[in-house]
């Protein structure tokens, strides 16, 4: 059984257009009005084959063939479709536009697999409106409850409670958000890489063993606002200097990481007041850590709030550290390895089994249902840009796998 190649590119190029920023890669936030634009769009597309379309209160969807959700056994494949500021065309919408064309191979052909698979969109993978990544899905696994709707706040200070109310999500209730795990055979992902290592090492399938974790902290240094000419250097207490001491500092503990698997990264910054001719009062900056143990991670994150607090005492600013999500390392299920491994080498596509940096909505899924992750090729292993491609052979072969390890179930 084929997948077919030409309607999964028409759908992704077709998605590609619901963007906040056109002509500067696609900015599309879980929430927002590009966001229900490019779900309105897989509803139609779904519910014109027949399938049935339903989404929680949080805003996860679910497409499957009628009665899916009475299944005893069911398998989910997914993704998410919000994206990070001017990110790329495919970051997260590969997987859930690849998981609709499984679903619909597999009906049109009359397969009757096609009644145990259900294609999941996941919201707010991204963290782009909370700062907190793999949110669906964390309500999803029960991670999160009711009470992180209010703790959870974008940058204009408005909760997910209000965001949800806004845009006509109904109540929360736990039994319609958490999902029933005795029920999910497999959860599978599809999703493009990221990084260099398939395009340098010229395989077409990364196969994911070890989801690395991650911890995000916000840091707030507050110094002295004052006049930028009328404040001789030795009196001031500069906000901007001490992140920008703390920033290299951040760098340079993940660097000297012994076995060069860590990553620390300052994302995120805002300086207050953002005035060229105003010493800067406040600057308040994001520091993400992530590794495949967690032990590592809560060494590395502690080693960095130790050193930021000690330049911020020499230097007399105050500083505060607040965490703002963290995720746990998970491993995929070693028989799902060994099916797409099999699968993979009997199609004949060069393929390795790999690590994934990034983090996915399926390893917060992995300690409840067995869950597996493909990979497919980054052109020059960039990501998270406008820049982020993929040769559509690969994105085929990707699809026609995941297709395969569905039968094989
Ligand atoms: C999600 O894309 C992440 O790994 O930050
Ligand atoms: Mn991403
Ligand atoms: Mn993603």
């Amino acid at each position: 059984m084929k997948i077919s190649g030409e309607r999964l590119l028409a759908d992704l190029n077709q998605l590609k257009r619901f963007t906040d920023t056109p002509g500067k890669g696609v900015t599309r936030f879980s929430y927002g009005e590009n966001d229900e634009k490019a779900r309105q769009y897989l509803r139609e597309t779904a519910e014109s084959c027949g399938f049935s379309v339903r989404t929680d209160p949080v805003g996860n969807m679910v497409i499957g063939l009628p009665g899916s959700g009475d299944q005893a056994e069911i398998i989910r494949i997914g993704s998410h479709i919000d994206t990070v500021r001017n990110g790329g065309w495919l970051d997260g919408i590969y997987g859930v536009v690849s998981g609709l064309e499984v679903l619909r191979t597999l009906a049109e052909n009359g397969n009757g697999r096609a009644s145990d698979v259900e294609v999941v969109i996941f919201a707010e993978e991204e963290g782009s409106n909370f700062g907190s990544t793999m949110t669906g899905s964390k309500f999803a696994a029960g991670v999160y409850g009711e009470s992180d709707l209010d703790r959870l706040k974008d940058e204009e200070g408005r909760t997910l409670r209000e965001i949800l109310r806004q845009c006509g999500y109904s109540p929360y209730r736990k039994e319609e958000v958490i999902w029933d795990f005795s029920r999910v055979k497999a959860m599978l992902e599809i999703h493009i890489e990221q990084g260099p290592v398939l395009e340098q090492e010229g395989n077409s399938i990364g196969i994911v063993d070890a989801i690395f974790g991650m911890t995000t902290v916000e840091v707030t240094i507050t110094g002295t606002g004052n006049h930028a000419g009328a404040t001789p250097m030795r009196y001031r207490r500069d906000a901007m200097a001490a992140a920008a001491q703390c920033i290299t500092e951040v760098e340079r503990i993940a660097r000297k990481d012994p076995d060069g698997i860590a990553v620390a990264t300052v994302g995120k910054a805002a300086v207050l007041p953002n005035c060229s001719n105003v010493i800067p009062e406040k600057v308040i900056f994001t520091v993400e850590v992530r590794e495949k143990r967690k032990e590592r991670i809560d060494q590395v994150i502690s080693e960095i709030e130790e050193a930021i607090t000690q330049i911020c005492t020499q230097r007399g600013t105050a500083c505060e550290i607040r965490k703002l999500a963290e995720s746990r390392p998970y491993r995929m299920d070693e028989r799902l390895i060994k099916l797409m491994s099999g699968l993979a080498s009997e199609a004949g596509f060069g393929y390795q089994i790999m690590d994934s940096g990034a983090v996915h909505d399926t390893c917060v899924i992995a300690p409840h249902a067995p869950s597996g992750m493909l990979f497919v090729p980054s052109k020059g292993g960039r990501s998270h840009v406008p820049y982020e491609d993929t040769d559509p052979d690969d994105l085929l072969r990707g699809a026609q796998l995941l297709l395969d390890t569905v039968l094989a179930l």
